[in-house]
């Protein structure tokens, strides 16, 4: 919010210049808050990584001595940045903190993210019912690939802003309560999710904050059939592609990513062959925003 309004008021041009002006003029490259102890990040660190959240939806720590068993660490992380509820899923382990590496599941589907696939371009949770969307998430490395595994990230409120700036009404379309539907998901003939169906764009928190739902898959996601919202779509997919402010990097041990559920992606990668040494990550996801 500003002085002025809302920007997200699309009928208020001056609010939104102003925002957007800010937003653009920040340098594409986070900073990355070293945080001495792991046993808890101190004031001038958290107000590091709060200025960072706050400016551009992420920020990117690392541990100077990361903690052989990180989840502790991350979780008193999280709950310094109010991100407490978190969302629990199908193969979450006993904290909540989902280990992500190469494995099989206990579910019939093999899940892309304990594989070594590339993942596209996405915001977590884009398939959870409309009122327990991901608002804040955590991602850590514990042990990077032998080779590739490298995150895209790109703050959604860039992709709002490309998307405005070329047609407002676009950003309309994204907001139909029927944009985006993620049909149900089914395993041995049963519905475990049923279908959710949603706008792209929310402003949660009273209209202040800009809430993504987005999956660039072309298979299991079904954009409505209408002019305007496939042709945002279509507009989309080509800034995520190509966008400036869009990172490549790749995380090392004791690095991790805080954010508002930006927009990230993951190349496909290679591990050791020492299973030792093969890539593990961890994630939370939570139902608040960061908020410090
Ligand atoms: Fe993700």
């Amino acid at each position: 919010m500003t002085a002025s309004g809302n920007p997200f008021d699309l009928d208020n041009e001056a609010a939104y210049r102003a925002w957007r002006e800010r937003k653009l003029s920040q340098k594409a490259e986070p900073p990355v808050v070293a945080i001495q102890s792991s046993e808890g990040a101190s004031e001038a660190e958290a107000r590091a990584l709060a200025d960072s959240c706050n400016a551009r939806n992420f920020v990117l720590f690392r541990f100077r001595n990361p903690p052989a068993d990180p989840q502790p660490a991350l979780q008193a992380l999280a709950s310094r940045f109010g991100l407490r509820d978190i969302d629990a899923n199908l193969c979450a382990e006993d904290s909540g903190l989902t280990e992500i590496t190469v494995k099989e599941t206990a579910t019939d589907n093999r899940y892309i993210p304990y594989t070594d696939k590339p993942i596209g371009w996405h915001t977590d949770g884009y398939y959870n019912p409309m009122n327990q969307q991901i608002q804040g998430m955590l991602l850590y490395c514990k042990q990077p690939a032998m080779q590739g595994g490298i995150n895209g990230l790109l703050d959604h409120d860039i992709a709002y802003i490309r998307l405005r700036d070329q047609n407002p009404d676009w950003i309309r379309a994204l907001m139909d309560h029927e944009a985006f539907t993620i049909p149900a998901n089914f395993e041995g003939g049963k519905e475990i999710r049923p279908a959710t169906i949603g706008p792209v764009f929310t402003f949660p928190n009273e209209g202040t904050r800009l809430h993504m739902r987005y999956s660039a898959r072309q298979r299991n996601v079904q954009w409505k059939d209408d002019p305007l919202v496939l042709a945002a779509a279509a507009a989309l997919r080509d800034i995520l592609d190509e966008d400036p402010f869009a990172l490549e990097l790749k995380l090392q041990a004791g690095e991790g990513i805080l954010s508002n559920n930006i927009l990230h992606r993951r190349s496909g990668f290679t591990d050791s062959p020492d299973p030792a040494l093969k890539r593990v990550y961890y994630r939370a996801r939570y139902h608040d925003p960061v908020i410090y």
